[in-house]
């Protein structure tokens, strides 16, 4: 059930006076609210996850999983999806769902040219779907929402890995159980590299680090409560599955690859002292050049590669990740995670100032406008819309020429719910944002891209890959589960 209240809190709220906000974000989250006072009775008011004890764990890193087999020129995976208890809050036990018993799931590394093979076996009591999140790959391996496979099957997908390097997210997708199912932890990366990208001399190995983030709402006794729609209720911030983590860094250049991976939380991310953070990547691989900033914002299934020169601190710092966006007061949702500075250490990495060259842009070949939205006056059962419809997997809302090039112009009129859009198959360029040439946060190759209330977004998107029907969406996982998808066929 979606309530007036909830769909308020869909909108984006800063977390304190005294943080860094930006004025494009609509505060509509009183304090008074964020402690449950108007409690609707859909979301628990006593928001009573197990205490923490900021900083006390070290940041987990996935385990890389080990191919079955190298054989053929490819690499083969076998993965079960089944639950699994995790250690999340001291001394207690969470129920989660897995790949292969990990949460987050665990790293593929795959290199492009190289085709990879996961044979995944369901062992759930639900029907899943595995979507490769960024990929390029044929409508049948894709993970459509409505290409599922039952508990006890299993499902054999292949990735071609004809694209450049990026940092790709594997995650469910089963309609209307991708929103529970990434929220119980089927999750995981799938770090694509290439020539270009190795060549660079980019801090590598340990000094390179995946960080998946997302939110949770936990009871008392520490387990995973998914509600839809539940904004209020996720406030606590999971880094690599725990809450709070330290990462115990030398005084050297760090890459730090950010995935996130919440249903619904936008974060806004900046070191405590302001520092600088030096942005190489976003969901398609590295920028053309490094953009220096002090700030990173990331909606649900965004991803930015960042460098931080641990360098300029003396050891025995400890320098604090934070986020300023609500919802959650800053107690819950400000303090993600924190760098200790250990150790000094020589650096031989480097981050050129010039990472990769993008691809002309092709001559446009048509346009089309694209709007999101979803009810937000308060009805019972609100519903999301792409250009007013319903997701209905027998409906195919656009058909697009094989290797045309087109300019989608995507708005969102809503008044407090941000939403985002993110198109399957295709890595697109942003053209512009509210009129404006975007910022070089968004100077690369993008599939996902924030829409905040009111915003106007172009992109343009190359068709030149494969034939087939596909889905585009709001990557809010409730909202695409309230009806926000539809899909464009590839002829
Ligand atoms: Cu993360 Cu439809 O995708
Ligand atoms: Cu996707
Ligand atoms: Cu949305």
């Amino acid at each position: 059930m979606v309530t007036r209240r909830s769909v308020l809190g869909a909108a984006l709220a800063t977390t304190g006076a005294g943080l860094v906000t930006s004025a494009a974000l609509t505060p509509v989250f009183s304090a008074r609210e964020a402690a449950g006072a108007e409690h609707d009775g859909t979301a628990p008011a006593a928001i009573a996850a197990p205490p923490v004890e900021p900083f006390r764990v070290a940041l987990p890193i996935p385990p890389v999983l080990t191919p079955v087999s190298t054989a053929g020129g490819q690499d083969t995976y076998a993965i079960t999806m089944r639950p699994a208890r995790k250690e999340i809050f001291r001394g207690l036990q969470t129920e989660v769902l897995t790949y292969n018993g990990a949460f987050p799931g665990p790293t593929i590394k795959a290199r492009s040219g190289r085709p990879v093979v996961i044979r995944h076996l369901n062992g759930l009591t639900m029907p899943a779907s595995v979507h490769l999140h960024g990929a390029s790959v044929p409508a049948d391996s894709d993970g459509d929402p409505m290409d599922t496979f039952a508990p006890g099957k299993s499902r054999t997908y292949t990735y071609p890995n004809k694209q450049p390097h990026a940092s790709l997210w594997l995650h469910d997708h089963a309609h209307h159980m991708e929103s529970e199912h990434v929220y119980r932890g089927l999750s995981a990366s799938y770090l694509l590299t290439d020539d270009v990208e190795q060549r660079l001399g980019l801090p590598s190995g340990a000094y390179d680090i995946p960080i998946a983030l997302r939110d949770a709402h936990f009871d008392g006794n520490g387990a995973l409560v998914h509600i839809m729609d539940d904004v209020l209720g996720r406030n606590t911030i999971l880094a690599n599955g725990k809450p709070q983590p330290y990462v115990a860094v030398a005084a050297r250049k760090y890459r730090f690859r950010l995935l996130n991976s919440s249903n619904m939380r936008f974060f806004r991310l900046r070191l405590a002292d302001g520092g600088p953070i030096t942005q190489i990547g976003s969901d398609g691989g590295l920028l053309p050049r490094p953009h220096p900033t002090d700030a990173l914002m990331l909606s649900p299934a965004e991803r930015i590669d960042v460098v931080i020169d641990f360098a300029r601190y003396p050891v025995g710092t400890k320098l604090v990740l934070e986020n300023t966006l609500g919802p959650g007061t800053p107690e819950q949702v400000g303090q993600v995670l924190r760098f200790d500075v250990v150790r000094k250490e020589s650096d031989p990495s480097t981050v050129p100032s010039q990472l990769r060259t993008l691809p002309a842009l092709p001559a446009v070949t048509g346009e089309r406008a694209i709007e999101l939205r979803m009810d937000e006056d308060g009805r019972e059962g609100a519903q999301g819309y792409v250009n007013g419809k319903i997701y209905d997997p027998n409906r195919i809302d656009v058909t697009v020429r094989h290797g045309s090039s087109e300019i989608w112009t995507v708005t969102n009129p809503n008044k407090q719910a941000p939403h985002n859009f993110h198109m399957h198959l295709v890595q697109f360029r942003v053209l512009e944002r509210n009129g404006q040439q975007p910022d070089g946060s968004e100077s690369g190759l993008k599939d996902t891209v924030r829409l905040l209330p009111g915003e106007t977004v172009k992109v343009q998107a190359t068709f030149n890959t494969y034939r087939g029907t596909y889905v585009y969406h709001c990557h809010m996982l409730d909202h695409s589960a309230m009806g926000m998808m539809a899909q464009m066929k590839i002829t």
